[in-house]
């Protein structure tokens, strides 16, 4: 998605994510590529106070934010079909956590 926005025109991209190799790597390599601003935070979505933190950083960095997408998550189901029971009562805890965030 980040490689789509990037290749339609934005002037940069704040990658978050837990993961800090790739992170790291995904933004150097999104830059490289395209030659647009890419940065990378290391920041865990639970955490409100971080993401926080995290949102103010990109914005006194870009001065704003014009498209967010939270795409944080744990693919606990492969295709063909996930149960039924996935979609009521979804059993990760970032999903349980991510309902009670404001974002
Ligand atoms: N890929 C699909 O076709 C698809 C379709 C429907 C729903 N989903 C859901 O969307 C979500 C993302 O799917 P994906 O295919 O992009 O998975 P992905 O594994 O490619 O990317 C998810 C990213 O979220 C990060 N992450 C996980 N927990 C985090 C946390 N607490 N804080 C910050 N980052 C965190 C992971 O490190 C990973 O890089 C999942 O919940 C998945 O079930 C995916």
């Amino acid at each position: 998605m980040a490689q789509a926005l990037a290749e339609s025109g934005v002037r940069g991209i704040a990658i978050l994510d837990v993961q800090q190799d790739i992170g790291d790597q995904s933004a150097r390599d999104l830059g490289q590529q395209t030659g647009i601003d890419a940065l990378f935070y290391r920041v865990d979505v639970r955490d409100a106070d971080a993401v926080g933190q995290t949102i103010k950083s990109i914005v006194d960095y870009f001065g704003g934010i014009d498209i967010l997408i939270n795409a944080a998550g744990i693919a606990e189901y492969v295709p063909p079909y996930p149960p039924i029971q996935y979609f009521i009562d979804p059993p990760s805890q970032l999903q349980h956590q991510s309902r009670k965030l404001p974002h």
